[in-house]
């Protein structure tokens, strides 16, 4: 069995684009503090990374629907989920965001280094634009009637009312979310990330290890056996990390490209503010890291497979050993949903129930192997007998 020397954990960066649920909680960041502090009791060398994601479509739909700058968005939920977290005691070494300039400069140098090696393909297509805001619009802001059921405010990514994935070029009579005005096309170009050059390095990868659980195995074999494909990885948006190329001016980094190299720049900001600036080498390019990612269900394409493909075209990084992937968590039976308001906010909840019940019943209903289900009288229940009775 291989020894490790330090272990570094990652909690998906949540979108800065409003406030925390209880699945978050269930999802990623109750196990990612539950397996350090454990780990730290052990005396292992951990070190446990999170930070905001500031960037891409999210924040700037939530923008616009509270009319206000994007920047005033991940400000905002920036501070109250940093300190959400620091309130139900999830302890963090270093929480960043991927506004800060450590970061900015860690994705362009990312970026810039797969390009001087040639790793990038660049591509002319056709992009819905909107003459009058004039901008390409992203597939989100897309509207139109689904062709699927019928419904006439269907999205250019998804169909809300019946769930099916779209493109913007499906929908029926489509006009721009921003302006209401028929969106034209034009070309613009951008550069693609050829996973398919990876996918059997990625494929033998993943094969050496039939530990992961089969949640998470499930998912990468399905995608690997319909064949990687070409990803681009930058955007016409004007919110995000430029493009560090000159003449890219309007394009960003697509965010799932920034986001994951996040990671990086808060184990980056981490050493910088531990008085040792070059510590977090070893914790990314020494061979005996163990690299642990918690995440989502929803995630897992984006840590399996793209991010590892991004780190070998760059040469020089760990990848991960374990992703220790969650599957949802629902309420009352529903599934949780910020747009339809139903959800326990974290950071309401805390103010009325003391974090450790919280924590306690949220570590024993743990969506581990399939979706569960949180509700008030199981929660009253467990707090009652199993705290109040059996451990009191
Ligand atoms: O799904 C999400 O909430 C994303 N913001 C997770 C990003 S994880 C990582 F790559 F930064
Ligand atoms: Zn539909």
């Amino acid at each position: 069995m291989k020894t490790y020397k330090r272990t570094l954990v990652t909690s998906a960066l949540p979108y800065a684009n409003g406030p925390l649920h209880i699945g978050h909680l269930a999802g990623a960041y109750l196990p990612s503090d539950l397996y350090t502090r454990f780990q730290r009791m052990r005396g292992t060398d951990i070190v446990h990374v999170c930070g905001s994601d500031e960037h891409g479509v999210p924040i700037t739909i939530a923008a616009e629907r509270e009319g206000v700058t994007p920047q005033q968005v991940v400000d905002r939920y920036h501070s109250l989920n940093k300190r959400t977290f620091e309130r139900f005691g999830i302890s963090f070494d270093h929480y960043s965001r991927t506004s800060s300039p450590v970061h900015h400069r860690t994705a362009s140098d990312f970026f810039l280094k797969l390009l001087e090696k040639g790793v990038f393909k660049r591509k002319e297509e056709w992009q819905l634009y909107d003459a009058e805001k004039q901008m390409f619009l992203p597939d989100r802001y897309v509207k139109g009637t689904c062709p699927s059921c019928g419904h006439p405010e269907a999205y250019g990514d998804q169909c809300e009312s019946c769930g099916t994935s779209l493109s913007p070029s499906e929908l029926i009579d489509p006009v721009s979310a921003l302006s209401g005005t028929p969106p034209e096309k034009r070309r613009t170009e951008h550069w693609y990330l050829p996973l398919g050059e990876f996918q059997e390095k990625i494929d033998t990868w993943i094969g050496s290890h039939p530990e992961w659980k089969p949640n998470v195995l499930g998912q990468c074999q399905s995608w690997i056996q319909a064949g990687l494909s070409d990803r681009a990885v930058t955007r016409d948006l004007n919110w995000g990390v430029p493009v560090p190329v000159d003449g890219a001016d309007g394009k960003v980094l697509y965010v799932w490209f920034d986001a994951p190299i996040g990671y990086i720049s808060a184990t980056k900001e981490w050493a910088e503010a531990a008085g040792d600036p070059d510590r977090w080498k070893a914790y990314w390019q020494d061979e005996q890291t163990r690299l642990v990612h918690f995440i989502g269900k929803d995630n897992i394409v984006f840590h399996c497979i793209i991010f590892p493909a991004m780190l070998m075209a760059h040469g020089g990084f760990v990848l991960p050993e374990q992703v220790p992937a969650n599957e949802f968590l629902n309420l009352e039976g529903r599934k949780l949903s910020t747009s339809r308001n139903w959800a326990i906010w974290v950071h309401e909840v805390i103010e009325e129930t003391d974090p450790d019940l919280l924590r306690y019943v949220l570590a024993g209903t743990m969506p581990e192997t399939r979706d569960s289900d949180f509700s008030w009288k199981e929660f009253q229940q467990r707090v009652n007998t199993e705290l109040a009775d059996v451990l009191g």
